[in-house]
């Protein structure tokens, strides 16, 4: 490794991941909101370099450029992937971080698996960075790097962003190693969560855990300073709108409304399948909304895309099986030839495809348990230029921090939800315009460039 960086960024995936279809493979944007919002702030840029995963198991593939700037990738074996990213990454600390929602499985096998591959991240960025850099280290799977980092390149300039909740301490410290991942995480300089009440969370952990001393935000300990604040994510807002108001784009939304049989109301959900998204929540107050005769079955129309994700972990596969019998009993009791009322897509989707849908969506679904942000959210409002729509939000989304004029809901509370999008689905363009007004100011105030830069201003004036 000839090549030294002066910014460095790692997070378990690269931008891109390889996919084989059939003997040829080929990149193709990776999923979730992480890499949405970072790779507008990378993009073009060429003193920077990406450390991640490609996304299929062996050896890491040769440095390549995407998108204007360098891809560095980490090799991950096929046992490393059960026990390191489906095992800690994703059936310990996800369920974990994410209230509990299904039990998180602790396995002594797999921490070793998540200590030696983040390792290899840490020696892998250390490899990278020039004297001095500034390294920025992603989310949940590498949360062990900086302070791997900080004992071999003290002089690095450190700093780490957790893209999903900082849970409540009465559940983090079920965590057998909560000491290890703790130390791990003050190895940086700064330390930015999604929310105020994340950064809350993860100040009361430290202090029960290590003793350290908490000022406000700031934590001392083994004589250096960590600083920890909350940088509320958003999104590529010019690349969002552009698409909306592409003609291309626009003709495709018309042509799927008409595909859908131009009703008088389109319900979207986008989402990952995910079992905190709450997708099998808002199936229900639908189906309870048509049976009631509350939504008219001839002018409503339910589209809920789910992307295939992480499909061997525990839950993963229920939830799959929950939402597809929801879905089949809905169209089963309530279409008709021709025309279900639920159009439901187990499949990943372009981003021109997406905006397309949002352009046609009266009433957005977002009703997840629990989120750190939610950019589904943030990029169904940029969409809609001419402030029509209605944002149905849970308010365990850490969107609803910021998006306040959403029609917030309590995603455990059916009659509640089903009133809202009741409501919702009644309510005219004009009605809808104050709210929407707004929450698009919030959207295009905080970009995902904005949210970078402010963290790395921040950074830059720690050390
Ligand atoms: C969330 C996480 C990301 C993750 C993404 C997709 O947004 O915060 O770190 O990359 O989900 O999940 P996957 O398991 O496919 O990487």
């Amino acid at each position: 490794m000839d090549q030294k960086w002066n910014f460095v960024v790692a997070a378990n995936r690269l931008p891109v991941r390889r996919v084989w279809e059939g003997d040829t493979a080929r990149w193709v944007p990776s999923p979730g909101g992480l890499v949405s919002a970072l790779r507008p702030v990378m993009s073009g840029n060429p003193d920077a370099v990406w450390v991640g995963w490609s996304g299929i198991p062996g050896a890491g593939a040769e440095p390549f450029e995407t998108d204007g700037f360098q891809c560095h990738p980490v090799g991950i074996s096929q046992g490393e992937i059960q026990q390191f990213y489906e095992g800690f990454s994703n059936a310990t600390l996800w369920p974990l971080f994410h209230d509990a929602l299904v039990p998180p499985e602790y396995h002594r096998t797999w921490w070793d698996a998540y200590r030696t591959v983040n390792q290899r991240y840490a020696t892998t960025v250390a490899e990278l960075s020039q004297p001095g850099a500034t390294v920025w280290i992603h989310d949940y799977h590498l949360q062990l790097v900086p302070g791997m980092l900080r004992q071999v390149r003290p002089d690095l300039r450190i700093g780490f962003f957790l893209h999903i909740p900082f849970p409540a301490r009465e559940l983090y410290i079920r965590l057998p190693w909560r000491t290890e991942i703790i130390n791990g995480l003050l190895g940086a300089d700064l330390i930015g969560l999604q929310t105020p009440l994340g950064v809350h969370n993860f100040c009361r952990s430290v202090t029960r855990i290590t003793g350290a001393k908490t000022t406000g935000k700031v934590i001392e300990h083994d004589r250096m300073t960590t600083q920890v604040e909350a940088f509320p994510i958003g999104i590529d807002v010019n690349r969002v709108v552009g698409l909306a108001t592409d003609p291309t784009v626009r003709t495709r939304a018309a042509e799927i409304r008409r595909t859908l049989g131009s009703p008088t109301t389109v319900l979207l959900g986008v989402d990952r399948l995910d079992y905190t998204k709450g997708i099998e929540v808002r199936l229900r107050a639908f189906r309870e909304l048509l049976a009631e005769g509350r939504l008219p079955v001839d002018h409503c129309v339910l589209v809920q895309i789910a992307e295939p994700s992480r499909s061997r972990v525990t839950g993963y596969t229920e939830v799959r099986q929950a939402v597809e019998q929801q879905v089949g009993d809905v169209n089963g009791n309530f279409g008709v030839m021709g025309r279900p009322v639920v159009h439901y897509l187990h499949r990943s989707h372009p981003i021109e495809e997406l905006v397309a849908m949002y352009l046609i969506a009266d009433v957005m679904l977002v009703t997840p348990l629990r989120d750190g942000m939610n950019l589904v959210a943030k990029e169904y409002v940029a969409c809609r230029t001419d402030n029509s729509g209605v944002l149905v939000l849970s308010e365990f989304t850490g969107a609803a921090q910021e998006l306040r004029t959403a029609e917030l809901i309590n995603p455990h509370d059916i009659e509640g939800l089903k009133t809202t999008m009741e409501a919702a689905a009644h309510r005219s363009d004009t009605d809808a315009e104050p709210a929407m007004r707004a929450m698009r100011r919030v959207v295009r105030t905080n970009t995902a460039q904005r949210w970078a830069e402010r963290f790395l201003t921040r950074l830059g004036k720690l050390r």
